[in-house]
């Protein structure tokens, strides 16, 4: 199978086209590589790699091509309200653009990554048939991208979404802007945990490898099965209240309970049934907090992984690209005045 992958330069992306490759497939990937080629680096003689960006794409880049997995996006929150229209351009405007070239050149299936986060404030358990709340710019796109490209699918198009628990985990792209990965990082740095207020609120989580593998498993199931379907992607049990995360990651790594609070109270919470995916593909997350805690620990501990890696705070990463963009914009403006 031939697979696109767009933002396959990302924190999931760079594991996922990994496990694609393990599998045999061919791999072509559509990145900016907003924060640098180095995660694709030690597969990259083995994958077609576009530095090219959603909005600009033409058909010839889906040329051959089986599957799309769209995973291009500005991609949490804060980072969607650094400049909302942008995020709008991209994350809703850019993934239809990219089902729209994709359906039209005879791709076969077409995979949406979205995010849980578009269920925003809600009491109890949600599953795909509840209704959204939408908090912030970040998860109405998403919210957006879904119904824009689920209304394509049809007999030769198979479009399916992917509403992802929030991810952790080691990756060749790393982000400590997530939760798991950021209390991981701040104990190993400061030997205390920051948490964000105000630790009630409810958290669904997936590890990078096992959200990955829901990809793959849709690419794989039949189309009856996934066409115009959403799927939450994670497990009942990685449901899990910010307070109680902070503790089981010190315990996990059996360390004393030590933390500070950061931020204002977060008003998102949610936890979410993970059964759909469960009862329909038999999907099963199969690493547990602990787990990818220890991993993460003994990543920092070897240097794999750097906490002052600046390229690994999403939000604060592209605000500097955005001065350095404004900042060359002004030094050619002086170069007219000239
Ligand atoms: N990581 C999570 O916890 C999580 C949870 C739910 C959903 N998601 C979604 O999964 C997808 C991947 O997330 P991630 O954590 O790997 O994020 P990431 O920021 O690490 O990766 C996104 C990639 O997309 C690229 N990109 C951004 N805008 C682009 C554009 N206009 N054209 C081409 N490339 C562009 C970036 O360079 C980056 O490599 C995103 O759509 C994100 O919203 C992530």
């Amino acid at each position: 199978m031939r697979v696109l992958v767009t933002g396959g330069g990302g924190y999931i992306g760079s594991v996922l086209v990994r496990l694609l490759l393990d599998e045999g497939h061919n791999v072509r990937v559509v990145d900016r590589f907003f924060f640098g080629e180095e995660s694709l680096k030690s597969v990259a003689d083995r994958v077609e790699i576009l530095k090219a960006d959603i909005r600009d794409i033409d058909e010839s880049v889906f040329g051959g091509v089986d599957v799309v997995m769209d995973l291009a996006a500005l991609s949490n929150d804060p980072s969607g309200e650094l400049e909302p229209q942008k995020t709008i351009d991209i994350n809703y405007l850019g993934r239809l653009r990219v089902a729209h070239l994709s359906k039209k050149v005879g791709v076969k299936r077409y995979i949406l990554a979205s995010s849980c986060s578009i269920y925003g404030a809600q009491d109890g358990m949600v599953n795909e048939e509840s209704d959204v709340n939408p908090l912030t710019t970040y998860a109405s796109a998403n919210y957006l991208a879904e119904q824009g490209t689920l209304v394509l699918g049809d007999d030769n198009f198979v479009v399916t979404a992917l509403r992802q628990a929030t991810v952790f985990g080691y990756s060749y792209r790393m982000r400590f802007d997530l939760a798991i990965n950021g209390m991981v990082g701040a104990y190993h740095t400061y030997g205390e945990l920051k948490v964000l207020r105000d630790g009630t609120q409810w958290r669904p989580f997936v590890y990078v490898r096992d959200t990955s593998n829901a990809f793959i498993q849709v690419m794989k199931a039949p189309s009856e099965k996934v066409n115009k379907q959403v799927f939450n992607v994670g497990g009942n049990e990685f449901n899990i209240q910010i307070l109680e995360l902070a503790k089981l990651v010190t315990s996990s790594l059996n360390k004393p309970f030590e933390f500070s609070w950061y931020g204002d109270p977060d008003k998102r919470s949610y936890r979410v049934d993970f059964s759909k995916i469960k009862e329909t593909l038999g999907y099963k997350p199969t690493v547990s907090f602990e787990d990818g805690i220890k991993e993460l620990w003994q990543k920092l501990e070897e240097g794999s992984i750097r906490w002052d890696d600046p390229t690994t705070r999403t939000v604060n990463w592209y605000k500097t690209l955005i001065e350095w963009n404004n900042r060359l914009k002004a030094i050619s403006r002086c170069g007219q005045i000239l």
